[in-house]
């Protein structure tokens, strides 16, 4: 049989068998939305998007905080396969978008009027020279300490709002047999944890000067020391498993009692959520310590990359319209943890976690207070990030002094 023939042929039986053709709409997304929370948040993008009559193609991979899946991305991005879109933030999109592979969405954002309902902060990191090449999902707030209530109560702790508290706490549940610090040792969990003593330690003013604008003085300042000094202690109350253990399963410990606390993004309450626990009564969502006026945001996206042929980039563009529709910024957060990026969706089904989010944000934009995480790559660029994220993961796993670490500090904000 001639090629025309099986062409037609295999033509004839998907009509007949109702079967799409092979060129059906579809997207391919990479993300590393893995854990309960996530899982449940991008199955609501999938079902969306199978209802506009696109298929989804899941490019799912695992690992915390994306590490894994940027490698991915890389490979595919290099053998000229690049999917759909890309779970991509801060300045990487810039990044990407130096590289020339990016696609121009201006179509989905003139139409849904991006500008108008999107805050300058977000939307000027969804550009690439003035043009739209990705849409935002959410606002993931990172300076959160998740509390056991219950694992308190047992050890006669109270609720901690600055760092004295929390030792005071941490050294009562430790004392009642139990861990007081539930984390992962994993290099950008321990960088998670760092960017909110600096915050606490320092305020946010002192974080701006020294993590985003990376300013010499000030990563090797007696303040920077403190801030190291209060890591190493925090440090004393993990327990010795902690190496390599997935941040979702440091959260577990928090819900099942086993760990009073955890220093984590808002994304841990995805996992409290998935396990039907409620804020305030199994849970508590406290500010970590001494970080109550500042706000480190985290801002997921998913960046477009250029697709060939008409169909391809019309789901494209399908797909930037419904993340940026309100029905989707409110199911998707809801699961997930974080707090629509857009205006525009209502707060009625929103926690009290979430509510406390959105005032927060909206008062540290005014008040100065809201910064970008360091550690979810929104404050610098990923050259400088890897190495000031190596610098702490050494800190943490050695007994290098907080005198050096600052030196090495200044040393990795250097790195090209
Ligand atoms: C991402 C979140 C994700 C978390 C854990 C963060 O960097 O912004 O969407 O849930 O990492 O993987």
């Amino acid at each position: 049989m001639k090629l025309k023939h099986i062409t037609r042929a295999i033509m004839a039986i998907s009509i007949c068998a109702g079967i799409a053709p092979a060129h059906a709409a579809e997207v391919e997304v990479l993300h590393y939305w893995t854990a309960g929370g996530e899982a449940r948040s991008a199955a609501e993008l999938k079902k969306i998007m199978e209802s506009k009559g696109v298929s989804w193609k899941d490019f799912a991979v695992a690992g915390g905080g994306g590490e894994n899946a940027m490698t991915a991305l890389k490979a595919r991005v290099i053998a000229g396969s690049a999917p759909t879109a890309a779970q991509i933030k801060g300045p990487s999109i810039q990044e990407w978008g130096n590289e020339g592979v990016l696609a121009n969405i201006d179509a989905a954002a003139n139409e849904g009027k991006w500008d108008a309902v999107l805050p300058k902060v977000v939307s000027g990191i969804m550009k690439y020279k003035g043009h739209y090449v990705a849409a935002p999902i959410n606002v993931h707030r990172v300076n959160w300490l998740w509390v056991n209530p219950e694992v308190l109560k047992k050890a006669g702790a109270t609720a901690p709002t600055n760092f004295d508290e929390f030792f005071a706490a941490a050294d009562k549940i430790k004392k009642a047999g139990l861990i007081a610090v539930a984390h992962g040792g994993q290099p950008w969990q321990d960088a998670t944890v760092f960017e909110s003593v600096v915050l606490g330690v320092g305020g946010a003013e002192f974080y701006k000067k020294a993590i985003v604008q990376l300013d010499t003085a000030s990563l090797t300042s007696p303040t920077m020391i403190k801030a190291f000094d209060t890591l190493a202690k925090i440090k004393t109350y993990i327990d010795k498993d902690a190496a390599g253990r997935d941040w979702n399963l440091a959260t577990a410990m928090v819900i099942n009692g086993k760990a009073g606390m955890q220093f984590m993004g808002d994304w841990a309450k995805g996992e409290f959520t998935a396990a039907g626990k409620q804020p305030g009564k199994d849970f508590l969502c406290l500010a970590a310590p001494g970080t109550d006026k500042a706000f480190t945001f985290n801002i997921d996206s998913l960046a477009m990359f250029n697709v060939k042929g008409a169909d391809q980039q019309k789901a494209q563009l399908t797909l930037a319209n419904a993340v940026m529709s309100p029905e989707f910024q409110e199911v998707f957060n809801l699961n997930k943890g974080s707090i629509p990026a857009r205006a525009g969706v209502s707060r009625a089904k929103f926690d009290s976690c979430a509510l406390k989010s959105m005032d927060d944000m909206d008062a540290t934009s005014k008040s100065g207070g809201l910064v970008p995480s360091f550690a979810h790559g929104m404050a610098i660029d990923s050259a400088k990030a890897g190495a000031i994220q190596d610098v702490i993961a050494k800190f943490m796993n050695s007994n290098m002094t907080s005198q050096a670490a600052t030196q090495a500090l200044a040393k990795a904000a250097k790195a090209k």
